[in-house]
């Protein structure tokens, strides 16, 4: 180590690497009788904290006191210290600070070196963690409340109330579904993320997953009056998927847009080609539109969009960035779902390199739309 550093030119070399550091790493000089000072600070450390001048005050570059306490107790005791701390901007960032004191020799300066790392990620992936777990505890708790809680009463004063025992018996056996339906699309979509990096390679046919998905939801739209027309486009080419995902994205939709539409009205499914992005991307129609998920533009790739378009009550545009959110409703609307159903769009989709949009405008109904690429023929 030595004999490196030991070389012609190392200490410029050195000095270069330092500038060059992505992580703002700051010298700190302990100056007589006053706060300790910033002998040098690099490019990184110079950018995030404004340090101007060497010679400035450390407090004025690092303004939390606790911060300041101990990197001066770290310098008056030669001592190692770490502290973490948060600064407040257009967006809060947290950082973690590493002092470590440097051997001047005797009669030296008081010096250390401290260097910061920025654990804004981390700090946000854990916080998303913590909110999915107390989501997800929370949705399973009010079921599960409502079935004890009926037990309770079954055993008690429903005991020999017939009629009261056949009510309580429906209402819990819709929470159990509600349940069990939680906890599939929680696996669903865990098991969509496990294998979102790996591309599927099958071959699925658009308009005829649309048409069984209708089938298959015929029984609903019946009993709430709903007609859902589709629209296919002859001679739409296959595309590069996994079946079996792509029926749970026109399923999640389709449903979503039913339950919304009012009975007597109608659900549009239309089916397009898109020779590029452009157009696969393109509006639709007049209200606001908002892209929830784009992919990577790839030369000359074409696609398929599928659009499904409904006359609910449409969806306020302060709603639109964050409807794809896991456990996201929009307030006032009692949906009855949980709100991971565009969650699984969403991820099933960039899975498959595709597009998520929605246009909607408040009164004139929702748009939603997915284009997927067409698979090479
Ligand atoms: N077609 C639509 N019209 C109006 N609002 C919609 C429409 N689709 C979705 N939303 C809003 O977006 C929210 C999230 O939709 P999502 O499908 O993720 O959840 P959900 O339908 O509530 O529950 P789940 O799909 O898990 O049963 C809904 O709760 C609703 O507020
Ligand atoms: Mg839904």
């Amino acid at each position: 180590m030595s004999e490196v550093a030991d070389r012609p030119g190392a200490g410029a070399a050195a000095q270069l690497i330092l500038e060059l550091l992505p992580e703002p790493v700051i010298l700190v000089r302990a100056v007589e009788d006053e706060g300790p000072e910033i002998a040098y600070g690099n490019k990184a450390a110079r950018e995030v904290f404004r340090i101007e001048l060497a010679g400035a005050p450390l407090g004025a570059a690092l303004r939390r006191p606790e911060v300041l306490e101990a990197i001066e107790g770290a310098l008056a005791t030669s001592t190692n210290a770490e502290v973490a701390f948060e600064t407040i901007g257009v967006q809060p960032r947290f950082w973690r600070a590493f002092a470590r004191p440097l051997d001047t020799g005797p009669g030296g300066p008081r010096q250390l070196v401290v260097v910061l790392r920025d654990e804004t990620d981390a700090h946000r992936t854990e916080r998303m963690r913590a909110d999915f777990l107390a989501n997800a505890s929370h949705e399973l708790r009010t079921p599960l409340a409502s079935l004890a809680g009926f037990v309770e009463t079954l055993r008690t004063h429903a005991k020999d109330d017939p009629e009261a025992r056949e009510k309580f018996l429906g209402i819990m056996a819709q929470q159990a579904t509600r349940m069990a339906r939680l906890v599939d699309d929680l696996l669903s979509l865990s098991r969509i993320e496990l294998n979102e990096h790996i591309a599927p390679s099958g071959k699925v046919d658009l308009a005829r997953t649309v048409q069984d998905v209708s089938d298959a939801i015929r029984p609903l739209t019946a009993e709430r009056g709903v007609i859902v027309a589709i629209t296919p486009e002859p001679g739409a080419p296959s595309v590069t998927g996994d079946r079996d995902q792509l029926v749970q994205v026109i399923q999640n939709l389709v449903d979503n847009a039913v339950k919304y539409t009012p009975s007597g009205g109608r659900v549009r499914v239309a089916l397009q080609f898109a020779a590029n992005l452009d157009a696969a991307r393109a509006p639709s129609r007049s209200g606001v539109g908002l892209s929830l998920l784009s992919p990577d533009a790839s030369d000359g790739q074409a696609y398929v969009v599928v659009r499904v378009t409904d006359e609910g009550p449409g969806i306020a545009r302060q709603h639109l960035p964050r409807l794809s959110e896991r456990f996201y409703r929009v307030e006032g609307q009692r949906s009855g779902g949980t709100g991971l159903g565009l969650a699984i769009v969403k991820h099933v989709v960039n899975r498959h390199r595709g597009g998520f949009a929605v246009e909607s405008a408040e009164g004139e109904g929702s748009t939603f739309s997915v284009y997927l690429p067409v698979a090479a023929s």
